[in-house]
């Protein structure tokens, strides 16, 4: 067997696997899988005590359309079409839910989203002949530890996503995790080693192997907007489903902002039936808990940000008293960062019962499906607020308590409801807020900023957006009159240019983050805002850009020698993942031409 990274980099290609393992050696030998392999579930040797709950055996039969069949050991075969059906959907999974779910989904992704890997090899490549094959027949499954209790919804770090897998010469494989969470980690790991056969089947180059794996950072995630622009429940499935397949396990949904309301709030109909782009572009409660549930099963947490007070004009169409400074024209960039400008009354007991109903209704919502509330509170504008009938001053001093006051109420009720309150970086650095020592603050402005939070103490979420701002690049989305344009020209926006894949891949969370302060940066997030993205762009927006940030986040920013890790050794492992994401129906970008795969190192520079 021999160490992967002393491979000579071209001897290597298709060598499979993103985010990079910790540990990852393997041989060259050749196997193929059966579509008729059995999953074993149960738990590790030696560890009885918890093994009755826990065995399963997943026998999937041969005929195509009945690839969803699974059969547990009582025998019957349970049909299921899609994810809802995994697990109670009102209620959040359990960890054997969430490896049922696996296992199906391990099955699909080998057999039914495999790819023939032909851009990975030069022209001459001849595949792998099945005649001859050894046939993996079982993948062990082997829970270490029992799952803790609230395995769908953990605060950061308290449930072990690492794992183990073997598959030996003769097609012995095994994956072995503390939790259900990391035997899901483990069978995406195990399905990146099969490629599709241009004849039929699936096979892995790459036996004999051995990982051990486990992230670097305990929050690994992707922050959709979908206020700017609305997109339907498949696509945010089909998001969460490609964030799930780089190991990300964080889904952060921006689902109101000044623009629409797409969120039903049942106790407050109106807020949805007036704010929404349309009627119909609305997550009603229903599609609210499923996206949760959808998420919880993939091992992802989603959580939810309603962003104030600023970005809330949308409450506006529904609750004009509550709202200061809306849409002033035209000089609307004096009183908010996009159009429409306005701002939650700072000073206003109605802000406060409003707030008080609507987090009542949806905080509880939350809570089976997540440990944290977001509350935003980027980007106000003092401005606003001297339109504000309830206070009527942009003076700093004036404001500063008021938004105390504001902070303070909402995360007494978010903390009320058993959830962890999350806030963007302006509150603490800005306003100067004193946020509870639970508050997570997520930054995205600069490096500086990071170091700033963890020195005041708290848990920082990086996401610099000169990094990891997916948006960034596409040029204005404003129009400017022509008496102005000249100036303007080229219209490029505020954060280009556009970040590639190195550039996102080159972010190390921890720059400028003192050792002793290190452990307080729990991760970060790669940001789709949406005023130029909607359904028809999105995949290739986010992908596979975001896939370098969940490499950067699952495996660190410096590989193990301490060096920044290598584009030249990422580059063929990045395009494989984007293959790996189309096969499954993610529309993602294509960052490379065939040649400069097909052989190694042609397309490098600066090799020595
Ligand atoms: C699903 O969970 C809900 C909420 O906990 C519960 O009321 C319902 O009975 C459960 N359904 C099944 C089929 O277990
Ligand atoms: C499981 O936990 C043990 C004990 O903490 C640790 O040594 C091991 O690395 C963990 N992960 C796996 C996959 O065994
Ligand atoms: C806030 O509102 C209260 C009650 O309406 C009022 O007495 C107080 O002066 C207001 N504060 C400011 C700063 O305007
Ligand atoms: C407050 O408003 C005044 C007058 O419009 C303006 O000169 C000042 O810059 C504003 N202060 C802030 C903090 O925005
Ligand atoms: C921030 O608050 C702290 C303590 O409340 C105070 O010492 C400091 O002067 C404040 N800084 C600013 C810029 O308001
Ligand atoms: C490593 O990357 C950082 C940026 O994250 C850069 O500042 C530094 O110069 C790089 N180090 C080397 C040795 O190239
Ligand atoms: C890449 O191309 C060079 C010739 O330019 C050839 O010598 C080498 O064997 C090729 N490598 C692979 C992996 O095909």
């Amino acid at each position: 067997m021999k160490l992967y990274l002393s491979l000579p980099l071209f001897a290597s290609l298709a060598s499979a696997i993103w985010p990079i393992p910790v540990q990852y050696e393997h041989g060259d030998g050749v196997l193929f899988i059966s579509e008729h392999v059995s999953f074993n579930w149960g738990a590790g040797a030696g560890n009885v005590g918890f093994t009755d709950q826990h065995e399963n055996t997943y026998i999937f039969r041969a005929n195509s359309d009945e690839i969803s069949h699974v059969q547990d050991q009582q025998g019957g075969y349970r049909k299921r079409a899609s994810s809802d059906e995994y697990g109670n959907a009102s209620e959040a999974p359990t960890g054997d839910d969430m490896v049922d779910y696996a296992v199906y989904s391990a099955h699909r992704t080998i057999f039914k989203r495999g790819f023939v890997p032909w851009k990975f090899h030069p022209r001459d490549w001849e595949e792998p002949d099945p005649d001859e094959a050894t046939y993996i027949t079982e993948v062990k499954l082997e829970l270490l530890q029992e799952d803790p209790e609230d395995i769908a919804k953990p605060l950061a770090g308290a449930v072990e996503e690492s794992y183990a897998l073997t598959l030996t010469k003769d097609g012995q494989a095994t994956i072995s995790a503390n939790s259900s969470v990391g035997i899901i980690r483990g069978l995406t790991t195990f399905t990146q080693l099969f490629f599709q056969h241009s004849k039929e089947g699936a096979y892995t180059t790459l036996a004999p192997v051995k990982i051990f794996d486990a992230p670097k950072f305990q929050h690994r995630g992707v922050n959709l907007d979908v206020s700017r622009n609305y997109f339907s429940v498949k696509d945010i499935k089909r998001t969460i489903d490609a964030l799930a397949y780089n190991k990300m396990n964080r889904f952060h949904l921006h689902v109101t902002d000044s623009q629409s309301w797409p969120l039903e709030i049942p106790s407050l109909p109106e807020l949805s039936e007036k704010g929404a782009y349309r009627p119909d572009l609305v997550y009603s409660a229903d599609d609210f808990r499923d996206l949760q549930h959808f998420a919880a099963i993939h091992g992802v947490e989603m959580i939810t940000e309603i962003d104030m007070p600023g970005h809330t004009s949308s409450i506006y169409l529904s609750h004009p008293d509550l709202i200061a400074a809306y849409n002033v024209q035209p000089n609307w960039n004096t009183y908010a960062a996009e159009p429409p400008s306005g701002t939650l009354k700072l000073n206003s007991s109605a802000v406060s019962d409003f707030l008080e109903t609507l987090l009542d209704d949806l905080l509880p919502r939350i809570y089976p499906f997540s440990s944290y509330f977001h509350t935003g509170g980027d980007e106000v504008n003092k401005n606003a607020y001297t339109l504000d009938d309830t206070v009527q001053s942009n003076d700093t001093a004036v404001l500063q308590p008021l938004m105390q006051k504001f902070i303070d109420r909402n995360h007494d009720q978010v903390r009320a409801m058993g959830l962890t309150p999350i806030v963007w970086e302006e509150m603490l650095l800005e306003w100067n807020l004193t946020l509870g020592d639970d508050v997570i603050v997520q930054s995205w402005q600069s490096d500086e900023a990071v170091a700033q939070i963890v020195e005041k103490g708290h848990k920082a979420l990086v996401g610099n957006y000169q990094y990891w701002y997916l948006d960034c690049g596409k040029g204005q989305w404003l129009n400017f009159d022509p008496s102005i344009a000249a100036s303007n020209w080229p219209f490029n926006d505020y954060c280009a240019p556009y970040h590639n894949w190195r550039a996102m891949y080159s972010y190390d969370p921890l720059s400028g983050v003192p050792d002793d302060k290190q452990h307080l940066v729990l991760g970060g997030e790669a940001h789709m805002w949406a005023e130029q993205t909607d359904p028809v762009n999105v995949d290739r927006m986010i992908w596979p850009r975001a896939a370098a940030a969940a490499e950067v986040l699952w495996s660190g920013a410096k590989d193990e020698n301490g060096q920044n890790r290598s584009q030249i050794e990422a580059a063929p492992r990045l395009s494989e993942m984007r293959e790996r994401l189309v096969a499954r129906g993610v529309g993602a970008d294509a960052i490379q031409m065939s040649y400069c795969t097909m052989n190694g190192t042609q397309c490098a520079l600066g090799l020595s």
